[in-house]
């Protein structure tokens, strides 16, 4: 297996609150990796463990060849440039249009000066985006759907490798959700990026995922491709997938 970001027995507290005891997972380079498990696992805590928002006690990651933690911050800062992420919330700039947004990283990160080639990028990617000519709206203005394609449109433009969503379906309704999940597996496609996908939606994950890890009690628990895990042993990871199909039809009715 061809891993291009690692996890290595990493430990993560907030004071006794043990929220990572040894987690480990290999993520394989191309493919769509999810991460799932219940609400406080310490799912969100994992993935900011990974793009160096939130520094583990002790335990290795791996970018390619290279183990980040022990590393200067100049090697973990360029290591770091390969990574894009979508937040929970997405996290748009509610003062800025949507093109200052997503020329934002360009100016910013990229130190990008030329205006009328960062224009031609904005406009590109929200052709790809499936929302062109939306460069001066405000993210208020947009529903949560289109806010959150805004926010992969925006990490798009710095050309990452791999791409980590946090929750990227959560609070949109089934239709929004699918073409959320649609476009996690077009940019996965079409531009060969890693994905690291968080979620809820366990019907989805287990669509649209190459291989799965299951969080719990601070570890990875069990893990596999979505075929393997569908039919797994492992007591609770069983309970945990089929509450989460009864809850989805619970919702099915609701809605009906
Ligand atoms: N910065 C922080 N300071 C203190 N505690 C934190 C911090 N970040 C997370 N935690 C704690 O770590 C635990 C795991 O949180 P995390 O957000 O990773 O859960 P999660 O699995 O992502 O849950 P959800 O599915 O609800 O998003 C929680 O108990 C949370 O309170
Ligand atoms: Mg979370």
């Amino acid at each position: 297996m061809n891993s291009i970001v690692r996890v290595k027995n990493v430990y993560k507290s907030f004071g006794g609150n043990h929220v990572l005891s040894g987690a480990s997972i290999s993520f394989e380079q191309g493919k769509i990796t999810a991460i799932i498990g219940q609400s406080g696992t310490g799912k969100s805590v994992l993935i900011k463990s990974i793009i160096g928002i939130l520094v583990p006690e002790s335990g290795e990651i791996y970018f390619r060849d290279r183990e980040l933690l022990s590393a200067p911050e100049a090697v973990q800062d360029e290591a770091r440039r390969h990574f894009g992420y979508l937040f929970q919330d997405s996290a748009l700039f509610d003062s800025m249009t949507v093109e200052e947004n997503i020329a934002f990283p360009l100016i910013e990160t990229l130190h990008m000066r030329d205006r009328n080639e960062i224009r031609a990028i904005v406009r590109e990617k929200l052709e790809w985006i499936g929302l062109p000519g939306i460069e001066n709206t405000f993210p208020a203005e947009l529903s949560g759907g289109m806010r959150k394609r805004v926010g992969v449109a925006r990490t798009l433009a710095l050309q990452p490798e791999i791409l980590l969503f946090d929750e990227p379906t959560t609070g949109l309704d089934p239709v929004l959700a699918e073409s959320i999940n649609d476009l996690i597996v077009k940019v996965n496609r079409e531009f060969d990026i890693t994905c690291i996908l968080i979620t809820h939606d366990i019907q989805a994950t287990f669509r649209i995922s190459d291989y799965i890890g299951f969080l719990y009690n601070g570890r990875i628990e069990a893990e596999g491709t979505p075929e393997s895990l569908g039919d797994t042993e492992h007591p609770i990871l069983r309970r945990f997938i089929s509450n989460s199909f009864v809850e989805r039809e619970v919702e099915g009715c609701r809605d009906t």
